[in-house]
């Protein structure tokens, strides 16, 4: 796939599960969001961004539970996920992809906090995209970047297999990619194991049926 198909049948999937894209993540949410809270460490006074946003269940979260008196930017390319996050409160929407919004000068040195959770690998220049978070962010600012490395499941073993042969030319942004970018500041990662997600059989298949994953 090149990176324009790869594109468009990005924009059809979240397009097809942008309204059930709450429930069908509802686990996940309970599980990570308490992690997300330990590592940002917000003040009410922080200036966040949540890039790759998708339908801002993360950034209203994270606004009511650290009392942000400013609204999080909620940075998304697709029209869908973005029509949820118009609907909740604390967030500033921005329908743009991470390419475009870090080439906006006016960014520059805006952010104390940006997270990018589960998107990263949608970037189609990820070597600009993170260039562009380091400028943005304020001096004593720092950016993080989460991705789920392994579910349980052997579904996802068989899913991620298939998908490394088809999409060989998708750039997972790894940690060592991050070091060889030559960043400015430092750059530390980390394996967290979360909370264990409990789902009903019926809910999984439900979720299977509707891809509710890009990888299914
Ligand atoms: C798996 S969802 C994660 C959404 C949200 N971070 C969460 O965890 O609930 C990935 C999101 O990345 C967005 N996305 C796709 N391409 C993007 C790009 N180039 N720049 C920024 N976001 C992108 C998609 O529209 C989608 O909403």
């Amino acid at each position: 796939m090149n990176k324009r198909q790869e594109k468009s049948s990005t924009e059809d999937h979240y397009r097809s599960v942008a309204e059930k894209f709450d429930y069908f993540y509802q686990e996940y949410y309970e599980g990570h969001i308490p992690v997300f809270m330990k590592w940002l460490d917000l003040k009410p006074s922080n200036i966040v961004a949540d890039i790759g946003s998708g339908t801002g269940f993360i950034a209203e979260q994270l606004y009511e539970l650290s009392g942000l008196n400013n609204p999080v930017w909620c940075v998304d390319p697709s029209a869908e996920m973005q029509e949820t996050a118009w609907q909740r409160t604390g967030l500033y929407p921005v329908q743009k992809t991470a390419e475009e919004f870090v080439s906006d000068p006016e960014i520059s040195q805006v952010f104390d906090r940006i997270i990018c959770a589960s998107a990263t690998h949608h970037f189609i220049d990820p070597d600009a995209v993170f260039k562009g978070i380091v400028r943005s962010l304020r001096p004593g600012g720092f950016f993080i970047q989460v991705n789920t490395v392994a579910v349980g499941h052997p579904m996802f073993k068989s899913a991620e297999k298939i998908c490394s042969t088809c999409r060989k030319n998708v750039v997972k942004p790894t940690p060592r990619l991050l070091q060889e970018m030559n960043l400015q500041g430092k750059i530390s990662h980390q394996e967290v194991t979360t909370s264990t997600m409990t789902v009903t059989k019926s809910k999984l298949y439900e979720m299977f049926r509707c891809r509710y994953y890009e990888l299914v």
